[in-house]
């Protein structure tokens, strides 16, 4: 017998040709839908049933997973402990998967929601620094699509040259290998590490070079990498110092674009997002020294950052 093909689902009316706000049969799909949404996960809610059992042509028996996450390309079926509820979804699932070979489908207790999520990041937070953030504003997922359109940019710019690449730490160091990782073109690296000034506590608008390049840059093709640039100052004084050593060229690839907060104007030729004026952390930035290995990008409370 050929694959028999899943229909649409009918058990919720659709508006609009989506789905309409889906009423969830148990807390825990809400649970879980709200975590999806916390980590900006895209999913569908039961899109799909899975003929299982016929007499003739009619069905007698179909199969609708609770969720379909399209990165994932998974249907999530989730499960209550009660075993004897177990035992038939488990008969259920395995008639699926002999069925439906090339679907990929997961039965998850409540407590495996964590470890599908471990890799959206779930356990790096304690719940002192999760009740910090306000919301996730990119997913790795996001930033990982971005990255990767930047950098087929950016290696056909350089066709046929060599790129240095010059991180400024600590921000940078996800960005930084993610874009290289991408970049077809051939490539060398080096990092500096600065340090603002502050002056009664708030910055002064200068800054200290407390590393700095490994290798000379006169002749080479500079790109500078920073992981957000906000007031300008930072990124200012940084091309100065690199313009006077005298490269073949110097530009200049941000993951995150402060632009409403920009004090002094300063050249960006590649710009992963543009973001609103927040304070973020995760995928490399801090808030101090702490959310640096989040994967994902998300708003802190100001009241997490306020003194
Ligand atoms: P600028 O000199 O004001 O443009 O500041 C740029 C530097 O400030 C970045 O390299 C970061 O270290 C830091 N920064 C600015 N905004 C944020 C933020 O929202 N989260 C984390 N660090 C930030």
């Amino acid at each position: 017998m050929s694959t028999p093909e899943p229909v649409p689902s009918t058990r919720y009316p659709k508006r609009g040709g989506r789905h309409s706000h889906p009423r969830f049969v148990h807390p825990s799909e809400e649970e879980f839908a709200r975590i999806l949404d916390f980590y900006r996960i895209k999913w569908v809610y039961e899109p799909k049933s899975f003929p299982l059992r016929w007499e003739g042509d009619r069905v007698t028996e179909m199969f609708t997973p609770d969720f379909y996450l399209p990165a994932l390309d998974l249907y999530v079926e989730l499960t209550t402990m009660k075993q004897s509820l177990v035992t038939r979804k488990n008969r259920k699932l395995r008639e699926l998967r002999e069925l439906y070979p090339d679907v990929n489908i997961r039965l998850l207790y409540r407590k495996d929601y964590q470890s599908l999520l471990d890799k959206y990041g779930y356990r790096a937070l304690t719940p002192t620094t999760l009740e910090s953030i306000d919301h996730v504003l990119l997913s790795n997922e996001e930033i990982q699509r971005k990255i990767e359109d930047l950098a087929a940019q950016i290696s056909r710019d350089y066709e046929g040259k060599t790129v240095r690449l010059v991180g400024i730490l600590k921000g940078v160091a996800f960005f930084m290998t993610d874009l290289m990782r991408h970049l077809t073109v051939p490539v060398s690296t080096d990092y500096m590490f600065i340090t603002k000034y502050t002056r009664n506590g708030s910055y002064s608008g200068s800054v200290r070079i407390l590393k700095d390049l490994d290798q000379p840059i006169e002749g080479e093709h500079l790109l500078l990498v920073e992981d957000i640039v906000d007031t300008g100052f930072t990124l200012r004084y940084i091309l100065g110092y690199l313009q006077a050593r005298k490269p073949a060229s110097l530009r200049v690839c941000t993951l995150l674009d402060k632009r409403a907060r920009r004090l002094v104007e300063v050249p960006l030729d590649y710009v992963a997002f543009e973001i609103p004026d927040e304070f973020v952390v995760g995928y490399g930035l801090d808030h101090r020294e702490l959310y640096r290995n989040l994967p994902y990008i998300c708003v802190l409370k100001p009241e997490a950052y306020r003194e």
